[in-house]
């Protein structure tokens, strides 16, 4: 298949911290894996999103570069896939402010993340954090994308992504593809292990709730052994039981088990072997690639060239679109 026959793939993932077990098995792992699956990829760390919540300046430029080497670590190949920072492409900011004039008060107000969002942060809820979904509209739209693949916590902005593409195609004509988002069966919504209810977060007060792609391996048996469970001790996957359900989940993302395969291999078995057995599963999944994300990391002028390259690569497709949304909007060219 010719490139640009291939249906287009983009996702984005923000840089405001190490990304946890959560981004790596919700998104990050599959996500790669659509490179070699006849799609072209376009992925991006989503840095200007990042400063809608506080950021300490020095550690969000080593978390994006952290961030850019760990995917080239887990294996997202330069040749195939085009990978970049989102800041270094200018038109985003650009198309997001005009889609910011054909996105409703009323629309953005529903965004469940906002919600959350300004209750967490009730002493900075900014503009920015109100209108990030038509900057991750401009982000998704600006390359045409097919698809976006995302956990389910990103779902509702996929949606309001497709309503402004649709909007914007009725009232002009075809711009934008309208994509559709693609959410994994199983990882879709890895959960803290302290608090099965809620979903792993990098930005979780408690850290022991979180694995971050970068502990290790004493760290992350410590963090599974601990984990929240049920009095039960028995490994089964049910709705009643969140905090087994998420080592399972976890557990079988990895391993590629079904649950009842698990549910036997555990059988007369209870968490005091259930659990270091999901720590070893993540232990093994994740220490080829931190060994590889130090030697990359070691070598800052060959990311930073990488970041270049493909900065300009995305800036190609990005400004073809800026500039028939500028043409039909009505500005006057230069
Ligand atoms: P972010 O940075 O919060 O998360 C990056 C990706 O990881 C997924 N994810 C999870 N999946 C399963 N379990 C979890 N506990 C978990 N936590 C996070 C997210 O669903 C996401 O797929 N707004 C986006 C970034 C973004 C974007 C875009 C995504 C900006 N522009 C355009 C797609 C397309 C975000 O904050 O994701």
């Amino acid at each position: 298949m010719e490139n640009n026959e291939k249906k287009r793939i983009l996702s984005m993932y923000q840089c405001t911290g190490t990304f946890t077990l959560g981004n790596y098995l919700g998104a990050l792992r599959n996500h790669i894996r659509f490179q070699d699956e006849g799609y072209q990829c376009v992925y991006a760390l989503a840095d200007l999103h990042a400063i809608t919540v506080r950021q300490e300046p020095a550690n969000l430029r080593k978390y994006t570069l952290e961030a850019y080497a760990f995917l080239l670590a887990m294996g997202l190949d330069l040749d195939k896939t085009i990978f970049f920072i989102q800041s270094h492409v200018p038109e985003h900011s650009q198309l997001a402010w005009v889609l910011n004039c054909y996105t409703q008060f009323g629309e953005l107000s529903r965004m469940t993340q906002f919600k959350d969002k300004s209750a967490k942060h009730a002493d900075n809820i900014n503009a920015g954090l109100f209108t990030y979904p038509c900057l991750m509209a401009a982000d998704i739209l600006l390359y045409q994308a097919d698809y976006v693949p995302v956990g389910a916590d990103q779902k509702q902005h996929v949606e309001i992504a497709r309503d402004i593409a649709e909007r914007f195609n009725g009232l002009y004509s075809p711009t934008f593809t309208v994509p559709e988002p693609i959410i994994p069966q199983h990882g879709a919504r890895v959960m803290s292990l302290q608090n099965p209810l809620s979903k792993m977060s990098k930005s979780d007060e408690n850290q022991n709730g979180n694995i971050s792609v970068l502990d290790d391996p004493d760290t992350i048996m410590r963090k599974f052994k601990r984990a929240v469970t049920d009095s039960e001790s028995c490994v089964r996957y049910a709705e009643e039981k969140p905090g087994v359900k998420n080592l399972m989940e976890i557990y079988s993302c990895i391993t590629g088990k079904a649950m009842d395969e698990i549910e036997k291999e555990f059988e007369g078995k209870g968490y005091g072997d259930f659990k270091p057995a999901v720590a070893e599963a993540v232990i093994g999944e994740l220490r080829p690639i931190q060994e590889r994300f130090r030697e990359l990391l070691a070598d800052k002028g060959y990311l930073r060239g990488c970041c270049r390259e493909n900065a300009e690569k995305a800036h190609a497709i990005a400004q073809r679109t800026l500039s028939k949304v500028m043409k039909k909007v009505g500005y006057l060219p230069l």
